[in-house]
């Protein structure tokens, strides 16, 4: 059973193209058991058709705060509600949100509520990346509003980037994971890694051939930069090294590199004085003995690379782990997922290994959902459920913080 059944969603949409996606969400939340309350912007009416969205969802679609049967629409339905999905949210409602700005019935409604509030952003990708939108993110992000997306891929206009809405399936899967309360549940994260440094790395490695092509791999980014995202909004000063250029919140120091041997000496630098290192990121395990200088000729006939082994970043941090230092590794498996891990997690001198299947459905690469495995050096094992990438950041370093403190370290410097 979906947790969306018998749950009462408010959906706002917001005026962008994206609007027509909605209808989609609202259907399959009806289909899943939700009571779907409609809101629409005034800007949203000029996208989609009012009769579509009140005869998929559960009652008709609400646009304004002066409604002569129902004086004071956006306490009750804010109170009323138990989950808040904005799909699409523009670049001017999270604006108006992030500051308070209650100006009509959907950021009166998002004020007035006290459920947790999933907002999933759609903007032309200047906008998505200009830093007022980034900052806006960022306070949304630390007082524990859930996000979706965007995705990457073609926008209106025919431009290609960041900033499309999310997939209908993703949004309605990450509602269901905000209202399955991975974690502890709780909306407002909790701020107990105050003090602690932490470093995490994200993004496959890209191992150069010659001046155009290289060896890489499908890993995104995305679950790194969720777990880099939770721990900012935990409390924690975030290093994050990355090879991608998934925007980052103010406040995460964000290092860009792209070869494993780059990731290597980043990770070296920041490890020693680091309270936890999560080690997400997907390292080649081997790279070109020598890059050729221009681009590797057709006619010249099939290439013959030479390679050779990088280092193995997760295992050298395990050699030389300060004392009290919690060690996260990452294990992307195909088969015999849980055998596998355990023995990486012994043999890289790891105290957490996170495991993922990643040829199941909706997990791993590319998604923004994620099943995983946790396991402890006492051979324990959590079992995430599939989730949005960033409930599964948090169930991670949920376990993090279980281990900080068998390690050792003082308890006011994690409270
Ligand atoms: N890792 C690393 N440096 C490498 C290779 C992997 O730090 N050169 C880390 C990854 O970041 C991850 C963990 O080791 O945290 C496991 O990576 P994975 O690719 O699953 O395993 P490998 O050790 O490379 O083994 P295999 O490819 O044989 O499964």
């Amino acid at each position: 059973m979906s947790t969306l059944t018998g749950r009462r969603v408010v959906l706002g949409v917001c005026g962008g193209i994206a609007a027509y996606k909605a209808v989609e969400v609202c259907r399959r939340m009806v289909d899943a058991g939700a009571h779907v309350v409609p809101v629409m912007t005034s800007g949203a009416s000029h996208f989609i058709g009012e009769t579509t969205l009140s005869a998929l969802a559960s009652e008709p679609v609400r646009r304004t705060l002066w409604d002569e049967s129902d004086p004071i629409p956006h306490t009750r339905l804010g109170q009323g509600a138990d989950l808040v999905v904005v799909a699409p949210a523009t670049a001017r409602l999270l604006s108006a949100y992030a500051h308070g700005y209650s100006h009509d019935l959907l950021t009166n409604v998002l004020i007035a509520t006290r459920a947790p509030v999933l907002v999933c952003p759609a903007m032309h990708t200047e906008m998505w990346e200009h830093p007022s939108v980034r900052d806006n993110m960022a306070l949304l992000v630390s007082r524990g509003t859930h996000v979706v997306g965007p995705a990457s891929g073609r926008l209106a206009g025919g431009d290609v980037g960041a900033g499309r809405l999310a997939d209908p399936e993703e949004i309605v899967a990450a509602a269901e994971a905000v209202l399955a309360g991975v974690g502890d549940g709780s909306p407002s994260p909790r701020r107990d890694l105050d003090g602690v440094r932490v470093l995490v790395t994200a993004g496959g490695t890209r191992e150069p051939i010659d001046p155009v092509r290289f060896i890489g791999n499908r890993s995104s980014g995305k679950q790194g930069h969720a777990i880099a995202e939770e721990a900012a909004a935990r409390g924690a000063s975030v290093t994050l090294v990355t090879t991608t250029d998934l925007a980052v919140p103010a406040g995460i120091e964000r290092v860009r590199v792209d070869t494993a041997a780059e990731m290597h000496r980043a990770v070296a630098a920041v490890a020693p004085s680091a309270g936890v290192v999560v080690m997400a990121a997907a390292v080649a395990d081997f790279t070109p003995v020598s890059v050729a200088p221009g681009k590797l000729k057709k006619r010249d006939g099939v290439p013959a690379v030479e390679l050779t082994p990088t280092v193995d970043i997760l295992a050298a941090l395990g050699a030389a782990k300060p004392a009290g230092q919690v060690l996260i590794g990452f294990a992307a498996e195909t088969a015999d997922v849980a055998a596998n891990a355990a023995d990486k997690l012994r043999a890289k001198n790891a105290d957490l290994l996170v495991a993922n299947d990643v040829g199941a459905p909706s997990v791993g690469f590319e998604h923004d959902t994620n099943e995983v495995l946790i396991l402890e050096r006492s051979g324990e094992q959590h079992h995430v459920p599939l989730a949005h990438k960033r409930d599964v950041a948090r169930a991670v370093l949920d376990q993090a913080i279980v281990a900080l403190h068998r390690a050792g370290r003082p308890d006011e410097e994690n409270q």
